[in-house]
Protein backbone atom coordinates (compact mmCIF):
# COMPACT_ATOMS: atom_id res chain seq x y z
CA UNK A 1 0.00 0.00 0.00
CA UNK A 2 0.89 3.54 -1.02
CA UNK A 3 0.85 5.09 2.58
CA UNK A 4 2.93 1.96 3.96
CA UNK A 5 5.54 2.80 2.21
CA UNK A 6 5.27 6.59 2.92
CA UNK A 7 5.41 5.45 6.88
CA UNK A 8 8.52 3.92 6.08
CA UNK A 9 10.28 5.93 4.38
CA UNK A 10 9.57 8.63 7.23
CA UNK A 11 9.93 6.12 9.87
CA UNK A 12 13.49 5.53 8.14
CA UNK A 13 14.30 9.22 7.67
CA UNK A 14 13.73 9.96 11.47
CA UNK A 15 16.75 7.28 12.38
CA UNK A 16 19.24 10.63 10.79
CA UNK A 17 18.10 12.12 14.24
CA UNK A 18 19.17 9.58 16.36
CA UNK A 19 22.48 9.78 18.47
CA UNK A 20 25.08 7.25 19.93
CA UNK A 21 24.16 7.72 23.68
CA UNK A 22 20.94 9.53 23.22
CA UNK A 23 17.38 8.56 25.43
CA UNK A 24 14.75 7.86 22.81
CA UNK A 25 11.32 7.93 23.36
CA UNK A 26 9.67 5.15 21.52
CA UNK A 27 6.09 6.61 19.77
CA UNK A 28 3.16 4.09 18.92
CA UNK A 29 1.14 3.74 16.17
CA UNK A 30 1.95 1.78 12.63
CA UNK A 31 4.55 4.38 11.72
CA UNK A 32 6.35 4.72 14.87
CA UNK A 33 6.60 0.87 15.01
CA UNK A 34 8.27 1.24 11.68
CA UNK A 35 10.29 3.35 13.18
CA UNK A 36 10.89 1.07 16.48
CA UNK A 37 12.05 -1.67 14.22
CA UNK A 38 14.44 0.22 12.09
CA UNK A 39 16.38 0.88 15.97
CA UNK A 40 15.90 -2.25 16.58
CA UNK A 41 17.99 -2.92 13.34
CA UNK A 42 20.76 -0.41 14.33
CA UNK A 43 20.77 -1.27 18.02
CA UNK A 44 22.00 -5.42 17.29
CA UNK A 45 24.44 -2.98 14.46
CA UNK A 46 26.07 -1.58 17.69
CA UNK A 47 24.09 1.68 18.55
CA UNK A 48 23.84 2.40 22.07
CA UNK A 49 20.87 4.09 22.85
CA UNK A 50 18.34 3.82 25.51
CA UNK A 51 14.63 4.15 24.83
CA UNK A 52 11.26 5.24 26.56
CA UNK A 53 8.20 3.52 25.11
CA UNK A 54 4.91 5.96 24.78
CA UNK A 55 2.47 2.69 25.57
CA UNK A 56 2.48 -1.23 26.50
CA UNK A 57 2.39 -2.23 22.93
CA UNK A 58 5.92 -0.16 21.99
CA UNK A 59 7.34 -1.75 25.30
CA UNK A 60 6.53 -5.22 23.81
CA UNK A 61 8.05 -4.09 20.55
CA UNK A 62 11.07 -2.61 21.61
CA UNK A 63 12.04 -5.69 24.67
CA UNK A 64 11.67 -7.87 21.51
CA UNK A 65 13.52 -6.53 19.73
CA UNK A 66 16.38 -6.38 22.04
CA UNK A 67 16.37 -2.09 22.60
CA UNK A 68 17.45 -0.98 25.99
CA UNK A 69 14.85 0.36 28.15
CA UNK A 70 14.75 2.83 30.63
CA UNK A 71 12.29 4.88 32.89
CA UNK A 72 11.23 8.70 33.34
CA UNK A 73 12.60 7.93 37.16
CA UNK A 74 15.54 7.09 35.37
CA UNK A 75 15.91 10.00 33.28
CA UNK A 76 14.78 13.97 33.42
CA UNK A 77 15.35 14.83 29.93
CA UNK A 78 14.61 12.65 26.21
CA UNK A 79 17.24 13.68 23.57
CA UNK A 80 14.59 12.81 20.68
CA UNK A 81 11.26 11.23 20.27
CA UNK A 82 10.16 9.33 16.79
CA UNK A 83 6.36 8.82 17.08
CA UNK A 84 3.22 9.11 14.79
CA UNK A 85 0.63 11.32 14.45
CA UNK A 86 -2.82 11.56 12.51
CA UNK A 87 -3.04 14.97 11.58
CA UNK A 88 -0.99 17.93 11.50
CA UNK A 89 -1.51 21.81 10.47
CA UNK A 90 1.25 24.43 8.95
CA UNK A 91 2.08 25.28 12.73
CA UNK A 92 2.64 21.42 12.99
CA UNK A 93 -0.07 20.94 15.57
CA UNK A 94 -0.85 17.30 15.85
CA UNK A 95 -3.69 15.68 16.23
CA UNK A 96 -2.61 12.45 18.14
CA UNK A 97 -3.98 9.23 20.02
CA UNK A 98 -6.26 7.32 17.51
CA UNK A 99 -4.18 4.57 19.06
CA UNK A 100 -5.17 5.80 22.15
CA UNK A 101 -1.66 5.93 23.97
CA UNK A 102 -1.93 10.06 23.84
CA UNK A 103 -1.68 10.17 27.42
CA UNK A 104 1.95 8.76 27.82
CA UNK A 105 2.95 10.21 24.23
CA UNK A 106 2.02 13.89 25.43
CA UNK A 107 4.26 13.12 29.20
CA UNK A 108 7.40 11.99 26.50
CA UNK A 109 7.02 14.95 23.78
CA UNK A 110 6.48 17.30 27.25
CA UNK A 111 9.95 16.11 28.21
CA UNK A 112 11.61 15.70 24.52
CA UNK A 113 14.46 18.08 22.99
CA UNK A 114 13.52 17.03 19.83
CA UNK A 115 9.67 15.81 18.78
CA UNK A 116 10.03 14.02 15.65
CA UNK A 117 6.93 12.95 14.20
CA UNK A 118 6.36 10.96 11.21
CA UNK A 119 3.51 10.66 8.88
CA UNK A 120 2.15 9.22 5.53
CA UNK A 121 0.97 12.36 3.59
CA UNK A 122 -2.69 11.83 4.07
CA UNK A 123 -1.85 13.19 7.42
CA UNK A 124 -1.49 17.05 6.39
CA UNK A 125 -4.45 19.38 6.67
CA UNK A 126 -4.90 22.93 6.14
CA UNK A 127 -7.08 23.02 9.51
CA UNK A 128 -6.98 20.34 12.31
CA UNK A 129 -10.30 18.52 13.05
CA UNK A 130 -10.60 15.95 9.81
CA UNK A 131 -10.87 13.50 12.48
CA UNK A 132 -12.29 13.01 15.49
CA UNK A 133 -10.25 14.34 18.46
CA UNK A 134 -9.44 11.64 21.51
CA UNK A 135 -10.10 12.87 24.95
CA UNK A 136 -8.93 10.51 28.05
CA UNK A 137 -11.07 10.59 30.58
CA UNK A 138 -11.49 9.10 34.21
CA UNK A 139 -14.33 6.43 33.90
CA UNK A 140 -16.17 8.07 36.93
CA UNK A 141 -16.46 11.06 34.69
CA UNK A 142 -17.07 9.85 31.61
CA UNK A 143 -21.28 10.74 31.08
CA UNK A 144 -20.40 13.89 32.52
CA UNK A 145 -17.69 14.86 30.09
CA UNK A 146 -18.78 13.82 27.49
CA UNK A 147 -22.34 16.26 28.02
CA UNK A 148 -19.95 19.19 28.20
CA UNK A 149 -17.98 18.38 25.08
CA UNK A 150 -21.14 17.99 23.56
CA UNK A 151 -22.33 21.17 24.29
CA UNK A 152 -19.09 22.74 22.47
CA UNK A 153 -20.40 21.38 19.39
CA UNK A 154 -19.14 17.81 18.93
CA UNK A 155 -20.10 14.81 18.09
CA UNK A 156 -18.84 12.47 21.03
CA UNK A 157 -18.53 8.57 20.84
CA UNK A 158 -17.04 6.41 23.46
CA UNK A 159 -13.93 4.47 21.74
CA UNK A 160 -14.45 0.84 21.81
CA UNK A 161 -12.26 -2.17 21.25
CA UNK A 162 -12.15 -5.04 19.03
CA UNK A 163 -14.71 -7.00 21.02
CA UNK A 164 -17.15 -3.85 20.94
CA UNK A 165 -16.07 -3.51 24.96
CA UNK A 166 -14.89 0.28 26.50
CA UNK A 167 -11.09 0.80 25.03
CA UNK A 168 -9.41 0.65 28.41
CA UNK A 169 -5.62 2.78 28.71
CA UNK A 170 -2.42 1.92 29.73
CA UNK A 171 -3.48 4.10 32.77
CA UNK A 172 -7.29 2.40 33.05
CA UNK A 173 -8.67 5.39 31.27
CA UNK A 174 -11.61 5.16 28.99
CA UNK A 175 -11.76 7.75 25.68
CA UNK A 176 -14.05 9.67 24.06
CA UNK A 177 -13.41 10.61 20.25
CA UNK A 178 -14.75 13.55 19.87
CA UNK A 179 -15.27 15.18 15.85
CA UNK A 180 -15.73 18.72 16.39
CA UNK A 181 -15.32 19.37 12.76
CA UNK A 182 -12.94 22.24 11.36
CA UNK A 183 -10.84 23.22 14.98
CA UNK A 184 -10.17 26.84 13.86
CA UNK A 185 -8.90 27.61 17.44
CA UNK A 186 -7.06 24.48 18.98
CA UNK A 187 -5.29 26.42 21.35
CA UNK A 188 -8.50 27.80 22.75
CA UNK A 189 -9.91 24.28 22.18
CA UNK A 190 -6.98 22.71 24.25
CA UNK A 191 -6.94 24.87 27.27
CA UNK A 192 -11.27 24.21 27.35
CA UNK A 193 -10.60 20.12 27.81
CA UNK A 194 -7.99 20.98 29.60
CA UNK A 195 -9.99 22.77 32.40
CA UNK A 196 -12.49 20.17 32.66
CA UNK A 197 -12.44 17.77 35.68
CA UNK A 198 -12.14 14.32 34.39
CA UNK A 199 -10.39 15.41 31.57
CA UNK A 200 -7.29 13.37 32.26
CA UNK A 201 -5.34 14.71 28.51
CA UNK A 202 -6.93 15.62 25.30
CA UNK A 203 -5.06 14.56 21.48
CA UNK A 204 -4.14 18.60 20.58
CA UNK A 205 -0.39 18.87 20.77
CA UNK A 206 0.34 22.18 20.23
CA UNK A 207 3.85 23.70 20.61
CA UNK A 208 5.50 20.14 20.96
CA UNK A 209 6.90 19.09 17.49
CA UNK A 210 9.84 19.86 16.28
CA UNK A 211 9.66 18.52 12.82
CA UNK A 212 7.50 16.60 10.93
CA UNK A 213 9.09 14.21 8.18
CA UNK A 214 6.44 13.31 5.48
CA UNK A 215 6.15 10.25 3.27
CA UNK A 216 5.23 11.33 -0.08
CA UNK A 217 5.49 9.97 -3.43
CA UNK A 218 8.54 7.71 -2.89
CA UNK A 219 10.26 11.10 -0.99
CA UNK A 220 10.25 12.58 2.48
CA UNK A 221 9.75 16.11 3.16
CA UNK A 222 10.66 17.74 6.16
CA UNK A 223 8.36 20.72 8.03
CA UNK A 224 9.85 22.26 10.58
CA UNK A 225 8.72 25.26 13.05
CA UNK A 226 11.23 27.89 14.03
CA UNK A 227 11.85 26.75 17.34
CA UNK A 228 10.67 24.50 20.20
CA UNK A 229 10.49 25.47 23.98
CA UNK A 230 13.08 23.63 25.71
CA UNK A 231 11.24 21.70 28.58
C1 LIG B 1 -1.24 6.54 19.00
O1 LIG B 1 -1.96 6.77 20.16
C2 LIG B 1 -1.33 7.68 18.05
O2 LIG B 1 -1.05 8.94 18.58
C3 LIG B 1 -0.53 7.45 16.81
O3 LIG B 1 0.74 8.02 16.88
C4 LIG B 1 -1.29 8.01 15.69
O4 LIG B 1 -2.61 7.55 15.80
C5 LIG B 1 -0.71 7.64 14.33
O5 LIG B 1 -0.87 6.27 14.10
P1 LIG B 1 -0.47 5.61 12.73
O6 LIG B 1 1.01 5.84 12.56
O7 LIG B 1 -0.80 4.15 12.91
O8 LIG B 1 -1.27 6.27 11.66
Amino acid sequence: MADDQEKELAARASLEFVRDGDVVGLGTGSTAAYAVRFLGERVRAGLKIRGIPTSVQTQNLAASLGIPLTTLEEVQQIDVTIDGADEFDPELRLIKGAGGALLREKIVASATRSEIIIVDSSKQVPVLGKSPLPVEVIQFAQALVSRKISSLGAAVQLKRDRAGEPFVTDEGNHILECDFGRIPDPELLARTLSDMPGVVEHGLFINLASVVLMGIAGEVVEVRRRSKPIP
